[in-house]
């Protein structure tokens, strides 16, 4: 496994695996993996085969952090995420540092910006003002980067998936955006960096996120019916925050493809929320119906 810290090293050797015939997958991470990200990986692998070359970039990306955010705090393990990508069969792990991405000084500091005005806006975009505007900025850049054919994001995000879904075929970045399953710890709680804040009893408490979404999905199923959203949510609410630290940020029932929000909840639904566990911050999502 290479490790590559210059853009134009990374697009040289894009180039030249590109030349010779080699089809590159991409996993976008900011490291402290686990194993929701290798199995992106995976993802990534079987899509492109054994002659194909698989990146998984690594960059903790400052511009899709909000002011009172935990940017950094953000967990990192460059020596362990090293290890795993490595065992996991990776080609590059691509590590930028800040000013290879965001050049801050004179005369040529960053000043361009990638948006997407339509899906970013409900939920995350909704509590976290401009992250989406980072995200989309970053991952333009880091395609045009690495120049994958396909490159592979978690249902964990699921906004976020089909928000760079959008980007990608509206900018025509010649990439295919494939989305990958969630990866759950055992008790259901989903796999994410952010659950290495999670000690002592809070982290029980944040099993309540995906016993909320399997409550929901249990309501919907034995109803055989739509079911009014309003309703639905305050019940849920009140479920989660019977938890002693647990408070919630938002909870939406929303159509899968067009992420547009649904007064009546039933059959191909999608249930998305964001809880606070303490100080931590979990998002997690599903299908319904
Ligand atoms: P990060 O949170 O590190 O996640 C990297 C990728 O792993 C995302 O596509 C995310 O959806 C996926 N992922 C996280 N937890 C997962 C789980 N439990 N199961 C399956 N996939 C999971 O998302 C980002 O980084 C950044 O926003 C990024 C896209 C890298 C841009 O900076």
């Amino acid at each position: 496994m290479r490790i590559v810290k210059s853009v134009r090293a990374m697009q040289s050797l894009s180039r030249r695996w590109r030349r010779s015939g080699a089809r590159i997958g991409f996993v976008p991470t900011m490291g402290s993996l686990h194993d929701g990200h290798l199995s992106l990986v995976r993802r990534a692998r079987a899509g492109v085969g054994r002659p194909g070359r698989v990146v998984v970039s690594l960059y903790v990306n400052p511009t899709q952090f909000g002011p009172q955010e935990d940017l950094s705090k953000y967990p990192r393990s460059l020596r362990r995420d090293t290890q795993l990508c490595r065992a996991a069969g990776v080609d590059v792990l691509f590590i930028p540092a800040d000013r290879e991405m965001f050049p801050r000084k004179s005369p040529a500091p960053f000043s361009t910006w990638v948006t997407e005005e339509a899906l970013s806006r409900p939920m995350e975009g909704g509590s976290r003002p401009g992250h989406f505007r980072g995200v989309t900025t970053v991952v333009a850049k880091l395609f045009n980067i690495v120049g994958p054919d396909l490159a592979v994001f978690g249902a964990k995000d699921w906004q976020q998936a089909a928000v760079v879904r959008r980007m990608t075929r509206d900018l025509n970045f010649p990439v295919k955006v494939i989305i990958a399953p969630t990866r759950r710890e055992a008790d259901g709680l989903a796999m994410s960096s952010r659950n290495a804040y999670l000690k002592g009893p809070l982290r029980n408490q944040a099993i309540i996120l995906s016993r909320a979404l399997a409550g929901a999905r249990h309501v919907i199923r034995s109803s055989g019916k739509s079911v009014d959203a309003k309703r639905l949510k305050n019940v849920l609410r009140r479920l989660v925050e019977h938890q002693p630290d647990a408070r919630v940020d938002y909870i939406e029932f929303f159509d899968p493809e067009t992420l547009a929000p649904l007064r009546k909840a039933g059959r191909g639904a999608h249930m998305a929320m964001a809880v606070f566990i303490g100080r931590t911050r979990l998002i997690d999502n599903g299908k319904l119906g």
